[in-house]
Formats: structure tokens, sequence, C-alpha cells
């Protein structure tokens, strides 16, 4: 196909040589199939700003600390210059999550260019070598959703124990790939984690919690359809709260179950033992009295 402007430049600085096709045109980003010497690639090109949800452009300002002081105060005035920092950064997040994910033995696509707002990573793929199918387009049985769902449950651990949560984790955001076996065996299916431009920061962001317990919310959703025990599962918590604690590692055994601690939520209790408190100290005061 003819080459779309924002992918002219790629074309000539000889990072591509051909467009192949589009393969979605999502909310934040338009994404190609291109080709690159031997090899077949994906070229994700932000849109605008303006053309984003307002919850990701408030997400994004609330969350991201800029480290550059003078971009800091001009993303703060809205100027123009603030506007491009801005969106520089917001695009550059999700290249900085990908390198930091992959390198933690994430799942995700190999990032391997940015330049001009445009991503080129690895086209993750299906069986026959094409773009690989969203989860929300294929169906499981209670097995495949239960090792998917404890694979994807493992990622985010990965994910949390790199300090990052993706934050827009779902169905619409994780793809089936097929990876071959080397020993000429059926291969298997993995999920393989994307979008990560609204990842944030899990130790130095307010909304990380919520995040968190939002993305696992959301495996957990999709799969129980297909196997219905995972809808009582709390895995969410049970991860942030050993995160929390200092205990969570890559190896961390979940059990999928959360009580609270005691102390914060029996109240009937402490009420009990602050009266039998008080009942023995008017006990005591009475023997005193007695005496
Ligand atoms: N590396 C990749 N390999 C194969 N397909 C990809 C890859 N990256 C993105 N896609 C396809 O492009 C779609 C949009 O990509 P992405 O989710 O990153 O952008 P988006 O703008 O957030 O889209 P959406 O609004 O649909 O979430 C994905 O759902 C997927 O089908
Ligand atoms: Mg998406």
């Amino acid at each position: 196909m003819k080459a779309p402007p924002r992918l002219q430049s790629l074309i000539e600085e000889g990072l591509i040589d051909t467009v192949v096709r589009q393969l979605m045109s999502g909310k934040e980003a338009m994404v190609f199939v291109v080709r690159s010497g031997e090899r077949t690639l994906c070229a994700k090109i932000y849109k605008e700003a303006t053309n984003r949800s307002f919850r990701q452009a408030v997400d994004y300002t609330e969350n991201r600390k800029v480290k550059n002081s003078r971009s800091a105060r001009a993303i703060a005035k809205g100027s123009k210059f603030g506007r491009q920092e801005q969106e520089t950064a917001w695009q550059s997040a999700e290249v900085d999550a990908l390198y930091r994910l992959a390198d933690a033995g994430v799942r995700v696509p190999q990032p391997y260019n940015f330049c001009d707002g445009v991503l080129l990573m690895e086209l993750v793929t299906d069986a026959n070598g094409d773009a690989a199918p969203r989860l929300n387009d294929v169906a499981f049985t209670r097995e495949q959703a239960l090792a998917h769902h404890a694979t994807l449950v493992a990622e985010v651990v990965r994910m949390l124990c790199a300090g990052v949560v993706h934050g827009d984790l779902s169905e619409f955001n994780i793809l089936l790939a097929h990876q071959p076996s080397s020993d000429g065996a059926a291969g298997v299916d993995v999920p393989v984690v994307i979008d990560l431009p609204q990842a944030v920061d899990a130790a130095g962001n307010n909304h990380a919690h919520r995040m968190l317990l939002r993305d696992v919310a959301n495996l957990r959703d999709f799969f129980g359809q297909f196997a219905p025990a995972l809808l009582t599962t709390h895995y969410g918590p049970e991860i942030w709260n050993l995160y929390q604690a200092g205990l969570l590692s890559n190896d961390t055994v979940l059990t999928g179950h959360y009580e609270r601690s005691k102390a914060a939520v029996d109240v009937g209790g402490l009420m009990r033992e602050i009266d039998d408190a008080r009942a023995e100290d008017a006990a005591r005061r009475l023997r005193m009295l007695s005496h």
C-alpha cells in the first residue's frame, strides 16, 4: 500500500522499506504492518493528544513525574512547548515500559526503534505468521482459560516486581501469539501484553494501587466467562498486599484468596475487646473500693 505521510520519514531514513497494510486505528494510535529488510514489523503511529480520551489525559498529567523541570513547568502552564513535551513524554512512556518489561522477562513485543512519534516493534503473530488475534477475538476451553489466567497473573506480578503497573490491561490489549516448538511438535499459544503508554511507576504513583486492582479484575472477569471458578478469586488485593509488605517476588505462590487483616476490619471484635477491658477495669475499681 501507499505509505501514510507519518511513515514516509522512516522510509527516507531507511528504517522501513514498505508498508504492507493497516492493522487497526484505535483510540490512541494507528497500527501498520511494515517490512524492514527480511523482517515484518509493526509500526504504531501515535495520534495527537487532542484525539485521545480525557481520562487518559488526566491520569497522565496526574501520574507522571517529568524529570526535566523546564518541561514540568511548561506542561503545568499548558504552553505550546509544554504540550509538545507532554506529547513526547507520553509516547516515549510506552517505549520505556516495553524495554523495562522485556528486560524483566515479561512477554511484550520487542521494541526496535522510536522515531518521529512512531514506535517500531516486533509483529506478534499467529500460527500462519499473520498479526495475532486479541484475546477478545478468541474462545477458550475451561482449561485454556485457567492456564492463560495463571500465566497472565504471573506476568502482572513480574511487571510489578519490575516496578510497572500496566494500567489498561484487558482482553483488548493482550494478543495470543503462536510460539513454535523447537522439536517440531505443534507449538503453543502464549499471551503477549501490548499497549503501554499509560503504564505507571508502581512505587511513585497515587493511582498504581487502583490500576493494578482493575487490571487483575479485568483478567478475572474475562477468563471467568470460560472458567466461572475464577470469578470468586481475589488475586489483585493479594498481590498488592504482598508487594506493599516487600514480600512479592516472581516466584511467590499465590492463592487467589485474600483476607483483610483482622485488626483493620473486625470492628466488632475490637469493640468487644474494649468493652472487656472496661469491664475488667470497673471490676478492679470495685474490688479496690470494697477493700
Ligand atoms: N506488536 C503488535 N503485533 C501485532 N499486532 C499489534 C501489535 N501492536 C498492536 N497491534 C494491533 O493493533 C491494535 C491496536 O494497538 P494498541 O492497543 O497498542 O493501540 P490503541 O490505540 O490503544 O488501540 P485501542 O484503542 O484499540 O486499544 C491491537 O489491538 C492489535 O490488534
Ligand atoms: Mg489498545
